[in-house]
């Protein structure tokens, strides 16, 4: 499984980037806005994170209209050639998404629940498919389990070619909100979890690594140092 980072905070991305196993990000207009963000400056933020992320970086459309969607998502593309663009799983999310992968450019399809909406997706020729795990759980449904439907569903088919020519449809495990969610998200055998900074140090740090390097520490010290 691969990790990308859920945020469009120019420092988290620096920071996880640093740690050598990050192989994308993943934004929406939630993240942006709570960094701040302003309209104006949204494509030059993009541009930011994409010259500071080595994989894809998702940045999401607003529009609801196919026409809108594709035009918004043609201006996307322009800003880096690492740009995913980020499109809503509806009908006209859909149309975009079908436009936009025949133009060559990958497209991340958002707010993804069920499997029937998965390979509708995957069908329109979706390059990932992003279920959310976390808002699963919200409505007291088992988010995991959900994608674990998923990744087993978009498994059974070969998607070579359906999309962005050469390239396989992925399964992003997003709205990820514990260490919990990663261990699962895993397990059930997705591509790549989408994961926040916060939730992301959690999967490094581990008391048990703490306490055992303090020990181990304390002991060189015991060390006769001649
Ligand atoms: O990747 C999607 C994610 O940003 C949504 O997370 O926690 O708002 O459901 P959340």
């Amino acid at each position: 499984m691969k990790f990308f980072i859920d945020t469009a905070d120019l420092t988290e991305i620096k920071e996880a980037a640093s740690w050598g196993a990050l192989a994308g990000v993943t934004t929406n207009p939630t993240l942006y806005s709570r960094i701040g963000g302003t309209l104006a400056n949204f494509p030059a933020h993009i541009e930011k994170i994409c010259a500071l992320s080595t994989g894809p970086v998702s940045a999401e459309v607003v529009g609801e209209l196919r026409s809108d969607i594709i035009a918004e998502g043609r201006e996307l593309a322009k800003i880096a050639p690492n740009v995913v663009v980020k499109v809503p799983t509806t009908i006209e999310g859909l149309a975009a998404t079908r436009a936009l992968a025949d133009e060559g450019i990958p497209v991340n399809m958002t707010l993804c629940f069920t499997v029937p909406q998965a390979i509708l997706a995957a069908r329109s020729g979706a390059r990932y498919i992003s279920p959310f795990v976390g808002r699963f759980d919200d409505i007291s449904e088992d988010g995991i389990e959900q994608l674990s439907l998923i990744v087993n569903a978009i498994n059974n088919y070969d998607w070579t070619n359906v999309g962005v020519p050469g390239e396989q449809v992925e399964v992003i495990a997003a709205s990820i909100r514990s260490v919990q969610h990663v261990t699962q998200a895993a397990l059930v055998g997705a591509d790549i979890a989408t994961v926040p900074f916060s939730v992301l140090r959690k999967c490094v740090e581990h008391p048990l690594t703490t306490n055992g390097l303090s020990a181990f520490a304390a002991d060189w010290e015991k060390v006769t140092k001649a």
